[in-house]
C-alpha cells in the first residue's frame, strides 16, 4: 500500500551510528524549510510501543526467544503504523522514523538468524505493505559504533547497557553486514552514508541526500 501525499524517511544503522543526533538535525532542517514533519522511532513510537520497548531493551529480559523478540518488534510496528505513520502520511506530511522494518531484517534476520520469509510476512502484516520512500543507512565499523554507544551511556549516567549493546561484537558485525546486504538489494531506496566522520561531516551528506529525494519526489 502506498499512502499518497506524504514522504516516509527511515534512519538505520548499528548501535552508536549517530542516527538519533542526525534525526534531530534533519527534522529541524525540514521544519525550517516549511515541511510538516512527524519525528518518531521504533520501538516505542506510541504509548503501547513504549511499554514494548521497555521489555525489549531491559537486560532482565534475557530469557526472551528470538521469535518472541520478532513478534514484539512486529507488534510495536503494527501499532505505530496505525496510530502514527499512516495518519501522518495520509495528511501529506514527512515522517522521519528512527529505525523501521529494515532493523528487523538486520537484527532478527541477519543477527539472530531467524527466517527471512517469516520476517517478511510479519513485516507485511505490521506495515500493511507500506514501505519507506527513502532509507538512510549510517554505516561505520562496529568497534567505533559500540565505543560511541558505551561513551554515551557513561555520559548520560545510564545505569547499564541495553540488551542489544551487551551482545558480542560478532553479533553486531552480522547486523552491519545485514544492513549492507539490504542496501545492496535496494539501491534506489536505501542510501548508505559513511557515519565514521564528525557530526557536521555526516550532516552535510545527509542533507544533500534528503534534499535531492524530497525535492525529486513524484
Ligand atoms: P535504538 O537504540 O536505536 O532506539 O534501538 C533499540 C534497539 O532495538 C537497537 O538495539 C536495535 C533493536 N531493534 C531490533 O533488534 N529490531 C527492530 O526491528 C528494531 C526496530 C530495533
Amino acid at each position: 500500500m502506498k499512502i499518497t501525499g506524504g514522504f516516509f524517511i527511515t534512519l538505520e544503522g548499528i548501535e552508536g551510528c549517530g542516527k538519533t543526533t542526525q534525526s534531530s538535525m534533519l527534522v529541524e532542517y525540514l521544519e525550517a524549510e516549511g515541511y510538516h514533519v512527524t519525528k518518531t522511532r521504533e520501538p516505542g513510537g506510541t504509548a503501547v510501543g513504549g511499554r514494548i520497548r521497555a521489555i525489549l531493551l531491559d537486560p532482565e529480559s534475557r530469557g526472551i526467544t528470538g521469535t518472541t523478540e520478532l513478534m514484539l518488534y512486529s507488534a510495536d510496528r503494527a501499532q505505530h503504523m496505525a496510530e502514527v505513520i499512516e495518519p501522518a502520511l495520509a495528511a501529506g506530511g514527512i515522517v522521519v522514523c528512527d529505525r523501521f522494518a529494515d532493523a528487523t531484517l538486520a537484527y532478527q534476520g541477519y543477527g539472530r538468524g531467524l527466517d527471512a520469509d517469516v520476517i517478511a510476512s510479519l513485516t507485511d502484516i505490521a506495515t500493511r505493505g507500506c514501505k519507506p520512500d527513502l532509507t538512510i543507512l549510517f554505516d561505520l565499523p562496529v568497534e567505533q559504533g559500540l565505543g560511541r554507544a558505551i561513551g554515551r551511556n557513561d555520559s548520560t549516567g545510564a545505569a547499564h547497557e541495553s540488551r542489544f549493546e551487551q551482545e558480542a561484537l560478532a553479533f553486531h558485525e552480522k547486523v552491519r553486514q545485514g544492513y549492507l546486504a539490504i542496501a545492496a538489494c535496494d539501491r534506489e531506496r536505501v542510501k548508505v552514508i559513511d557515519a565514521s566522520g564528525t557530526i557536521e561531516e555526516v550532516w552535510a551528506v545527509l542533507r544533500e541526500v534528503v534534499e535531492a529525494a524530497v525535492k525529486g519526489r513524484g
